[in-house]
């Protein structure tokens, strides 16, 4: 993990030395100080006779200015390398992780969640960009730091020292068992950040329906558990935490106490200086202090572990899906073959999502797909442009296997109108031309017309200019579902899959479209899969899945005079009993 998460430190390596370069300059600058201070007391305030030796006092005071300002400028010089250090590391993570992503197949994507990749892209990365930036300054300094102090104050006296050392070996033990204490609560309070994040994404994403719903009152209580949850165990974690500043007060003070009775014997019995009693307090300050840093590091270092093993994660994720060596980059035609395909989501765990299938589909055919829901009518299609890979048995697209194929050259020529169907912020123009970035206005035009959008899309002020707001908000179901079909049909593909695409739109404008492609696209192979009967029966063959298996397959006539499955469907959506079941697939 450290690794994967060193490698994207890249054209930030030189700042990431530096800071911890400047941090024990300073460090040094820092140490010398008190010991200049110790000469001063000793040789120039007290002098031989305790006459007092004006010329050094200014000259140590001249030594000190230039040492606290060597300490000043190096400090700041790391903390600004500090900084771009780690918000270079940051930027990296971030953009290598998105690259990364936009990589991922479906399944990928399944293993990840969106929720789940947000977080580790924001907090996570800002959990290591805080953690690399406290390593990079206070890692190498608070040890070189403790270490300098400890050496210093031996050369001092060697008596005293031997207390310090007592005194950090019995600091480091207590601040080691409340940091291991503290860890514990800490790596649970990031458990819970996944769900708080998870309730919010969800709620935020789905704020209509929950509106629609009045369920605003069962959300908040749901947030308020999660962040209840977060809050629980923080003040847990907080609750061992706060023994530190005691425990670390106790320890100097002691340490003081005993410096202060065993200096003043020694100063008394002239084995020591007043001066350099004066530079071991302050070496105790600094090496106590230095030690509580030190353990921060530690915690903060151990924490973010958990966001660098998510980070490293994303980072090392191999997309599932890959182009072959030689890919094949022109799609022949737009048939269709499934030879005893099987599909699972999850591999190795059991039941398979779609059983056995066998289609020999004809370039140009309009085939009709029906079925329940859950019925694996959108699991089957998905296939088709390598969305996911099947699991078993072959699929070819104009007699190549789907695997030969360039990923980009086949979804370029198999376009589908999916069932959750997204537009982007934008104009409608802008979003047209995600099929196709050439694309003139008058070719837009064209494929709105095709998709029965134009009337609507000319009635808005702005007419094709008009803003569409992230995820199409401002336009209806059937609108967007309309705008969606323009956009699948700009691509001019060699197949074309309709996922339920026009459930939200009326029964009139679904047989123009219908129409109208049939008329202008002919040689396109198209699939519709409806809920609708009428949305299919004009299809040169249909498909009837069931329970992700074929349950018939053939014309209207043929699966009215023996499809059981079929003819219910087809009884109860026109006979005079008809129970409005059309509407069933209604808006989404
Ligand atoms: N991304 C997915 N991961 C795991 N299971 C899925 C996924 N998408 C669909 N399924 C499951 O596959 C089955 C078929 O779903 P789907 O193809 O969407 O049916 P349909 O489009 O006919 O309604 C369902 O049982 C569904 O729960
Ligand atoms: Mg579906």
């Amino acid at each position: 993990m450290f690794k994967t998460l060193l490698k994207h430190v890249k054209n930030y390596s030189l700042p990431s030395i530096l800071t911890p370069v400047c941090m024990i300059l300073e460090v040094i600058f820092e140490t010398i100080i008190p010991m200049c201070m110790g000469l001063m007391v000793t040789y120039g305030i007290e002098g031989n006779d305790n006459t007092g030796d004006m010329d050094y006092i200014l000259k140590m005071g001249g030594i000190m200015v230039i040492l606290v300002i060597g300490a000043l400028v190096s400090g700041i010089l790391g903390a600004v390398f500090g900084s771009v250090a780690s918000c270079g590391l940051a930027k990296n993570l971030r953009k290598d992780m998105y690259e990364n992503i936009q990589s991922f197949s479906f399944s990928n994507i399944d293993k990840f969640s969106t929720a789940g990749l947000i977080t580790r892209l924001t907090t996570d990365v800002t959990n290591i960009q805080n953690a690399y930036q406290m390593l990079l300054r206070m890692a190498f300094r608070a040890p070189v730091s403790m270490i300098f102090a400890l050496f210093m104050s031996y050369l001092v006296n060697v008596k005293i020292a031997n207390i310090y050392l007592i005194a950090t070996i019995f600091l480091s033990i207590g601040l080691a068992i409340i940091m291991l204490n503290a860890r514990k609560y800490f790596s649970k309070v990031f458990e819970k950040y996944d769900d708080l994040n998870e309730t919010i994404q969800e709620n935020v994403n789905a704020i209509r329906v929950v509106k629609a719903f009045v369920r605003e009152d069962y959300e908040s209580e749901e947030l308020k558990k999660a962040a209840g949850n977060i809050y629980k165990m923080f003040v847990k974690a907080e609750n061992v935490v706060i023994w530190n500043s005691p425990l670390m007060q106790f320890t100097m003070y002691v340490t003081m106490i005993f410096i202060s009775w065993f200096g003043a014997h020694l100063v008394v019995s002239t084995e020591l200086e007043v001066g350099e009693l004066l530079t071991l307090f302050t070496y105790c300050m600094n090496i106590l202090g230095n030690l509580m840093m030190f353990s921060f590091v530690f915690v903060m270092l151990t924490l973010s572990a958990a966001s660098g093993k998510r980070i490293a994660e994303v980072l090392n994720e191999d997309s599932e899906l890959k182009d072959p060596e030689n890919p094949v980059y022109e799609v022949k035609d737009g048939s269709v073959q499934f030879k005893n395909v099987c599909f699972t989501y999850k591999k190795g765990s059991g039941k398979n999502v779609l059983n056995n299938i066998n289609l020999d589909i004809k370039s140009g055919e309009t085939i009709g797909i029906i079925g329940g829901t859950g019925s694996a009518k959108s699991s089957l299609i998905s296939l088709i442009n390598r969305l996911y890979d099947v699991t078993e048995g072959e699929l070819k697209v104009g007699g190549v296997n789907v695997k030969d194929y360039s990923m980009e050259s086949l979804r370029n020529q198999v376009s589908v109108v999916l069932q959750k169907n997204i537009l982007f912020s934008g104009s409608i123009y802008d979003n047209l031309r995600w099929g196709n970035p050439d694309a003139t206005d008058e070719e837009c035009r064209e494929a709105c017309n095709l998709a029965c959008a134009d009337d609507f899309i000319e009635s808005f002020p702005d007419g094709y200019n008009t803003r569409i707001e992230q995820g199409g908000t401002n336009v209806s179901g059937g609108q967007k579902q309309r705008i969606c079909i323009a956009r699948a049909l700009l691509k001019k593909p060699k197949i074309i899959i309709f996922d339920d695409s026009t459930s939200a739109v009326d029964t009139a404008t679904d047989a123009r479209i219908r129409k109208s492609l049939k008329e202008a696209i002919p040689g396109t192979t198209k699939f519709i899969i409806a809920q609708r009967i009428s949305s299919v029966q004009d299809a040169d063959r249909i498909i009837v899945m069931e329970e992700g298996e074929v349950n018939g397959f053939g014309t209207h006539e043929e699966l009215l005079a023996n499809n059981e499955i079929y003819k219910d469907v087809y009884e109860s959506q026109t006979g005079a009993n008809a129970d409005f079941d059309e509407m069933k697939g209604g808006a989404i």
